[in-house]
């Protein structure tokens, strides 16, 4: 059974869980402040999903992990377990919000992208953009009463459905690409291909298929819209 370390446990951390523990997946939860303030949680999941899931020290999870995600901001100088995530395929979900990160020159020129700047900080992972433009939590007070549930539950479809979506996955790695696939599969979604990282600006904030992150997006629909992003560079 795959391990699913997820470092990161608040909105897109616990709700990745709930969804992956559904799918049959093992589950590691680490946070910042260690696994003691995480045991509400587990215990949560383990009622209502499932008992394949339990809390760690983020060290710990990585070493664990047979596919591990990083489900927490960007910031230059951040401690990473680089050690126990060598050679593993590693998500990185963040979205680079100058409000919340402050300004980063190599991203803001178009020299580098966020994702290869955290293949840089984890130089011996394999680092695959994917879940970055998909809701993680309820939107019930913004939306509708059926938009509670966060759109990666709610836009979830088994495959070949008619209504299926797809999400953007873009790595250096064709093996991390093909993992993502997988787990999008596996958690009711379709894949669409942005390699490698440098090009994955195609899919930031602000841009064409970004807009969608709550109501989804078909494959053809989701390529059309990488085709039209537009880079703004300062
Ligand atoms: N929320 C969404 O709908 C959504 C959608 C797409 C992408 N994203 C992106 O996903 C990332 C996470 O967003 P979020 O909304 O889930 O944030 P959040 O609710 O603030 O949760 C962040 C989590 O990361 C943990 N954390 C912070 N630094 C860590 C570190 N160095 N090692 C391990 N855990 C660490 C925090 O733990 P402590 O509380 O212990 O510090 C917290 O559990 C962001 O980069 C965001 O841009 C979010």
């Amino acid at each position: 059974m795959t391990v699913f370390g997820i470092l990161g446990a608040g909105q897109v951390g616990s709700t990745l869980a709930r969804a992956s523990l559904a799918a049959g997946y093992d589950v590691v939860l680490a946070n910042s402040r260690g696994p003691q303030t995480l045991q509400g949680l587990v215990w949560q999941l383990a009622e209502e999903v499932g008992p394949r899931v339990r809390a760690a020290h983020v060290e710990e999870a990585a070493a664990m992990a047979d596919l591990a995600i990083l489900a927490f901001p960007y910031a230059p100088g951040t401690r990473l377990p680089n050690d126990e995530l060598a050679g593993k395929v590693v998500i990185d979900n963040n979205n680079y919000m100058v409000w919340r990160d402050g300004t980063i020159a190599e991203v803001d020129s178009g020299r580098k992208t966020i994702h290869e700047l955290r293949q840089e900080q984890l130089p011996a992972s394999k680092i695959v953009k994917a879940f970055t433009h998909v809701q993680f939590h309820g939107r019930h007070q913004l939306r509708v009463p059926e938009d509670g549930l966060p759109a990666v539950q709610r836009l979830a479809r088994p495959a070949g459905a008619p209504d299926r979506t797809a999400m953007v996955v873009s790595s250096d790695f064709p093996e991390a690409v093909a993992v993502v696939t997988r787990l999008y599969d596996d958690l009711g979604f379709d894949a669409v291909d942005n390699s490698p990282l440098s090009e994955s600006w195609r899919s930031t904030p602000g841009t064409p298929m970004w807009r969608h992150h709550v109501d989804g997006q078909s494959r053809a629909e989701l390529l059309e819209n990488l085709r039209r992003a537009q880079r703004e560079l300062t």
